[in-house]
């Protein structure tokens, strides 16, 4: 089976489908996010935090974006493979920007580019679409932009600022985004945006109103404990197992209980009673 396309991912929208986005960084979430039937895959710069343990997603280089980019696309066939522009990779000069998404499609093998911000770099936009690179945006809180934000707060609750995220939600649209993340949006406003525009919306802490929702690998299982985001719900708590796992392990290495015969490999008995005989 091939991989979904943006036309699939516009025909589950018309159809009223929910879409189920998962963030994926290597070959193990890759693959359990695309066995468990999760369409689309977004190699997020979250693995800023999650995976290289840094407290924001700003030390992000594009080199690593393509190198996750690579593993995740390297190890799934069916699921959509949204690559993450990090820090200042998608700027309003569109000639740099162009650039480094086609390193993310031509080197990382995604299926296409995501990128933060709404009306001001919407020309850009215009302009990876024009060259024939699908752009998801990401508008509301964008986490790139979190120091001019104050931190991660909600992101439209006046009038202002909420007239604003719907002009840059149509910005993107006309654009020629195919889809748009909205991040920490009201869950009112996320459902206006929605019911306005004709492309997927996929909500983040922006309610059940949106076309489909993303949310971290690691924070839906339990992997990431330096902070709960309040829109994330923890499916499993895999973390605690992880830990008690190690822990036994330790403790059996401290007794002499592991490893056993059954986790051992024997040999003739001769052969090393000969060697035995020849170090006396
Ligand atoms: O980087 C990421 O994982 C994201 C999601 C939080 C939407 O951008």
């Amino acid at each position: 089976m091939a991989r979904l396309t943006i036309l699939d991912i516009q025909a589950m929208k018309d159809k009223n489908e929910k879409i189920s986005v998962m963030t994926a960084y290597d070959a193990v979430s890759a693959r359990f996010a695309e066995a468990a039937g999760i369409p689309l895959l977004l190699v997020g710069d979250t693995l800023g935090m999650v995976i290289q343990g840094h407290n924001s997603t700003i030390p992000v280089t594009l080199d690593h974006m393509i190198y996750h980019t690579q593993i995740v696309s390297r190890v799934t066939t069916k699921s959509f493979i949204i690559g993450d522009m990090p820090f200042m990779t998608a700027t309003t000069d569109a000639h740099d920007t162009l650039k480094n998404a086609a390193r993310l499609m031509q080197e990382g093998g995604a299926s296409c580019v995501k990128l933060e911000g709404g009306e001001f770099i919407a020309p850009t936009i215009a302009k990876i679409v024009q060259a024939g690179i699908p752009v998801m945006a990401h508008i509301g809180l964008t986490p790139q932009s979190v120091g001019q934000f104050g931190g991660f707060k909600v992101q439209g609750r006046d009038l202002g600022r909420a007239k604003q995220l719907l002009a840059d939600a149509k910005a993107v649209q006309e654009a020629g985004a195919f889809a748009v993340v909205l991040e920490l949006v009201p869950t009112p406003l996320a459902t206006l945006i929605t019911e306005q525009l004709h492309i997927p919306t996929i909500g983040i802490g922006a309610g059940v109103g949106c076309s489909g929702q993303v949310q971290v690998f690691h924070d839906v299982l339990g992997l990431f404990d330096a902070f709960i985001p309040r829109h994330t719900k923890r499916y499993a708590e895999i973390g605690k197992m992880i830990q008690e796992a190690l822990a036994q392990y330790h403790a059996d290495v401290g007794a002499g209980q592991f490893p056993t015969d059954a986790n051992s490999f024997g040999m003739d008995e001769t052969v090393i009673n000969q060697l035995r005989d020849e170090l006396r």
